[in-house]
Parts: structure tokens; sequence; C-alpha cells
């Protein structure tokens, strides 16, 4: 699942790490809160949040945004297709996927992250569907994403490790491709407990 641009969200820092209440979670709703996620979490591709509100009107997305107030400070795509890339497309067809999982550096450690991931699962079983699938990075700066997802009843799905690719900006803000080993994940929808949201 690629990550989203640590330069432009700020550093992970000791931000509160008492659960947030205040923090609703909802499908992204219109080209105004497009504008406010362009405002405050921008990344290395331009257009992302505006595609993706279009793709989500064409239904083939629920991109699920959490705010405080007006302030959006996470999000996590679920792609509903199901993945394109083999072997996970002929093993999962019409699976799920959840893509560009990120709270704000600023938010973390508060349960931002695991009420996304409930809330995507929760939208994958009011839709019948049995598996929910991710690319997760195999180096240490995923550690806190694995876990979380560990705890959260994902497991490998046991394929291969191999290569995602996606676009960052460094510290000058340039543009620069970005390649990651990663791994498949996969969630029973059914047979696992269901997440906290
Ligand atoms: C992965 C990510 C989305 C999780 O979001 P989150 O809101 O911090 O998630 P949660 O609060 O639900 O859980 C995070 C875990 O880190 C712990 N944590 C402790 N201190 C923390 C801190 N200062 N900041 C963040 N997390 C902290 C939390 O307590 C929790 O673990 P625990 O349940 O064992 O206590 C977020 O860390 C992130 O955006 N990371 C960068 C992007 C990324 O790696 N995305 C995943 C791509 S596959």
């Amino acid at each position: 699942m690629s990550r989203h641009d640590e330069t432009e969200a700020g550093e992970a820092g000791a931000g509160d790490t008492t659960p947030a209440p205040s923090i609703a979670i909802r499908p992204l709703a219109s080209t105004e809160e497009v504008r406010g996620l362009d405002r405050s979490l921008a990344d290395a591709s331009p257009e992302k949040h505006r595609r993706r509100l279009e793709q989500q009107q064409q239904g083939r997305v629920t991109y699920l945004v959490a705010w405080e107030g007006t302030r959006p400070v996470g999000h996590v795509l679920v792609r509903w297709d199901g993945p394109t890339a083999e072997p996970m497309a002929s093993a999962y067809p019409g699976c799920p996927q959840l893509e560009d999982f990120f709270v704000d550096a600023g938010y973390r450690g508060r349960r931002i992250g695991l009420r996304l991931l409930g809330a995507a699962e929760q939208q994958a079983r009011l839709r019948g569907c049995r598996w929910i699938g991710l690319s997760v990075g195999l180096t240490p700066s995923f550690d806190r994403a694995r876990s979380l997802y560990a705890r959260s009843g994902y497991r490998k799905a046991g394929f291969a490790p191999y290569y995602e690719g996606w676009w960052v900006r460094d510290e000058q803000g340039r543009r620069q491709w970005w390649e990651e080993a990663c791994e498949y994940l996969i969630k029973d929808l059914v047979q696992e407990p269901r997440t906290t949201t």
C-alpha cells in the first residue's frame, strides 16, 4: 500500500496519544472537502483527492477520511474492483483492497488508524465481501502499520514479496519515484473478530 509522503505531513511526533472521540470518519463528500484535503494533506500526487472523488462517484472506490471538525487528519482508500497484480488477482478476485492508509503525524497513536480500518471493513461487510486485502512494506518504517494490521486480524496471504512503487517528495520538494519491497496481507471478514470502530 502506498505510503503518504512523510515530508509534507511533518515528522512523526509525540502527539496526544489519548483516543480521539471527536474524530468523524466518513466517505469524501464534495469538491469543497477535496480542497480541504489538498490544503492539509497534499502529497506528491497532484489531483489525487479530486481523482478519488470522481472514482467514488463511479462506484469504484470509497475514500474514507477522518475529520477533526473541518480539518482532515487521515484517510484510507477502499478499492472495490480488487487486486490487479498477480498472483493476488487470481487468488482473491474482486476482493476489496485498502490503499493509502495514512494518519497525520501529530494525530497518531489515538486510534484514528484503527477506526479507519474498522470503517473500511464495515463497508466491505455491508457489501457482502468475505475478504479484504492490502499491501504493506517490509522495511522497519512500516512496523507500526504492521503491528496494527496484525492486531486487527490481517494475516500474510502467503505470496512471495514483490516491489511496489509510488511518487514521494524529497526534503527539497522534488518528486521522486520510490520503490519498496512489499507483501500481501488478507483479512477474513467472516472468521476474524471485528475491529472496534
Ligand atoms: C499506520 C498509521 C496509519 C496508524 O495510524 P494511528 O492513528 O497512529 O493508529 P492507531 O492509533 O490506531 O495505532 C497505532 C499504534 O501505535 C502506537 N503509538 C504509540 N505511540 C505513538 C505515537 N506517538 N504515534 C503514533 N502511534 C503511536 C499506538 O498506541 C498503537 O499501538 P498500540 O495499539 O499497540 O498501542 C500511521 O502510523 C501512519 O500514517 N503511518 C505512516 C503511513 C503508513 O505507514 N501507512 C501504512 C501503509 S501500509
